[in-house]
């Protein structure tokens, strides 16, 4: 078992942290909790630091093409999705590995008839935990640790208060690439089981080509690398033509899959093209 906070999820809020630098025009997302959360030292005092960030920014223009601006849209779509479901009557929120994402802050007031579940794996959740109480956890956010490989989500889940009769926002991004894919199609079975039709799924996948390798995007084919030797190798890849009919495997429709060029033009016109080995879904159950 991993007996360390995930590396990856810390990796998310730096980017959310050093965004928070540019001018509000510019910026994607509005995230003051993200500095509040981090862990690694260096990683503070780069957050603490405009100068720092703006380097920092600067470097991963070319380190990493595109990623500020895709880690950065995904939680911001995330958001504008739950707020459009909330607007219509939505009593519940399950973040599924929500590392340390910050929408139970950020969409604070919005959700505050919702309950949000964050289910996570143990060592990085207790991180959480400490972090989240430091800056004051709202009322409505529920923890419920899980390890995806071993344990029944669902059923944790249920044990914690979810009702499966109720609205639901079911979220899943940045995990399903570091599941082995009898995991993936496992959690999306009980993800269909867990909430009746009418329940919306949000989920990103990566491009199978890029986790066999056989990609010729030389940045995604380096990020893969990287990932894998700081122990979260990415095991599970979709192309996006088998997803319609991989969702419907599940009992899923597909309501769009965003590839990055459009989220460009949604979110980051005046920026770089948000990287665009991974797709990022809205699904319904049907
Ligand atoms: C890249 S992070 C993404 C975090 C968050 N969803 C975000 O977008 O900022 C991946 C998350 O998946 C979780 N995860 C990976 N493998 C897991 C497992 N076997 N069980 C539970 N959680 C797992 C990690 O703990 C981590 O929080």
């Amino acid at each position: 078992m991993r007996s360390d906070y995930s590396r990856t999820a810390e990796g998310m809020l730096i980017l959310r942290a050093i965004e928070q630098y540019l001018p509000e025009n510019r910026r994607i997302i509005d995230d003051p909790y993200a500095a509040q959360l981090l862990i690694n030292s260096q990683y503070r005092m780069i957050a603490a630091s405009s100068v720092l960030s703006q380097m920092l920014s600067g470097f991963l223009k070319f380190w990493a093409p595109g990623g500020q601006e895709m880690l950065t849209i995904r939680p911001r779509l995330v958001d504008d999705h739950a707020r459009e479901l909330e607007a219509k009557g939505l009593d519940q929120i399950v973040l599924l590995g929500a590392g340390f994402d910050t929408m139970a802050l950020r969409l604070k007031s919005e959700l505050r008839n919702c309950r949000v579940f964050e289910v996570d794996h143990p060592a990085t959740q207790v991180e959480k935990v400490k972090g989240m109480n430091r800056i004051g956890k709202p009322g409505n956010l529920v923890f419920v640790a899980v390890d995806f490989e071993k344990d029944d989500f669902a059923e944790k889940l249920k044990g914690a208060g979810f009702d499966p009769a109720l609205r639901t926002f079911i979220v899943w991004v940045g995990v399903s690439y570091y599941l082995r894919p009898q995991t993936v199609e496992q959690t999306l079975s009980r993800i269909a089981a867990l909430g009746g039709p009418g329940t919306h799924l949000a989920w990103d996948y990566m491009l199978a080509d890029v986790v066999d390798g056989s990609s010729k995007d030389l940045d995604a084919l380096d990020k893969r690398w990287r990932v894998a030797a700081l122990g979260e190798p990415w095991l599970f890849g979709l192309k996006p033509e088998d997803f319609p009919g991989y969702l419907d495997r599940f009992g899923f429709r597909l309501i769009r899959d965003y590839e990055s060029l459009e989220l460009q033009q949604l979110y980051c016109p005046d920026r770089r093209r948000p990287m665009s080995y991974v797709r990022i879904a809205f699904c319904e159950r049907i």
